[in-house]
């Protein structure tokens, strides 16, 4: 056995195949955590003594854990964000972070435009009144002819994109790191300034990393620059909505309804949000189908051994760590 790799991604662990052998036939031991959630820097400080890598969810990477990781070398995350990873503190201790770029993207998009479905036909309400007896109706909202701005044009929101041509939707965006021409004309899609877009768009649907700047970007003043009736999607990240200030949005019927699969905590607290039924919620499921498990597993775990072997892998965060090394 030439060490212990740490398994804290759910997916990763519950479905076996050939992600999880490549880790064994290289001669690793997989350890998996007990826990059915992202884990708190506590319980990952338990769990990272003894092992050379972490197959890494939504868990806290914070200094401390480096600091109780002293055979860590690296943290190869099965998904593409890495706010949850301390990244200056990872370098520090010359631990690689390692992401699955675009892996994700199909199923995150197609989560997405679940969701748009399920709101503009009032989905979850419908049925909640069938099991309950009441034969009603709430009258939906065609997404043909209406407009979509997505907040973050990289390849999931290029994806959803080219999903709601498909339904007819005009695409608006807001990017500050916009794509290549050629793509964006190619979904004749139209750059906007986030305010124009939130004002014009009858969908909203984020899809960009949470950083310093991005905390709370949509906030209770982004929220009223929206159109009377409009909906909001979140397949990113938690932080990014003041969630409080959405609780009122929705309250009030100013926005017609949201769809999170994300939240600032995972799992979420008690919320005031989940007392509305115009919101509609699901567990962070955006990557959660087996065809993206394996994909993404199968990188996850390349990534891993190629450091794990002195190499440099393709899908580094923290590139200044090898000057470390
Ligand atoms: C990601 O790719 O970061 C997803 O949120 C799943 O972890």
């Amino acid at each position: 056995m030439k060490g212990k790799i740490l398994v804290t991604a759910r997916s990763f662990r519950n479905l076996e195949g050939e992600h999880q052998d490549l880790l064994r036939q290289a001669g690793y031991k997989l350890v998996f955590s007990p826990y059915d959630r992202p884990l708190q820097p506590g319980e990952l400080m338990e769990l990272v003594g003894d092992v050379v890598a972490v197959i890494a969810g939504l868990d806290s990477f914070t200094r401390e854990v480096f600091e109780h990781a002293p055979q860590l070398r690296v943290v190869s995350r099965f998904g593409v964000g890495v706010d949850n990873v301390d990244l200056a503190a990872a370098t520090e201790h010359g631990v690689v972070v390692t992401i699955t770029p675009g892996a994700n993207a199909v199923a995150v998009a197609e989560l997405t435009l679940l969701l748009m479905l399920a709101l503009s036909r009032h989905l979850i309400l419908h049925d909640r009144w069938v099991r309950a007896r009441e034969w009603k109706r709430a009258s939906g909202m065609e997404l043909i002819g209406s407009t979509l701005g997505i907040v973050g044009l990289g390849r999931i929101g290029r994806e959803v994109a080219s999903r709601a041509r498909a339904f007819g939707m005009r695409i608006v965006f807001t990017d500050p790191a916009p794509p290549p021409e050629d793509q964006i004309r190619a979904l004749e899609a139209v750059a906007l300034p986030l305010e124009e877009l939130l004002s014009v768009s009858d969908v909203v649907s984020l899809h960009l990393p949470l950083t310093d700047e991005t905390y709370h970007m949509i906030g209770a003043r982004e929220l009223a620059l929206m159109k009377p009736g409009a909906f909001l999607i979140n397949t990113a990240r938690g932080g990014l909505v003041d969630e409080q200030a959405l609780y009122e949005a929705l309250k009030e019927r100013r926005l017609a309804g949201a769809a999170f699969d994300v939240f600032e905590k995972e799992p979420p607290d008690e919320s005031l949000l989940f007392q509305l039924d115009n919101f509609i919620a699901t567990p962070h499921i955006g990557s959660a189908t087996v065809q993206t498990t394996r994909r993404m597993g199968i990188m996850a775990a390349q990534n891993a051994l190629t450091v794990l072997r002195g190499q440099r892998p393709e899908g580094i965060v923290n590139p200044e760590v090898f000057a470390r090394l």
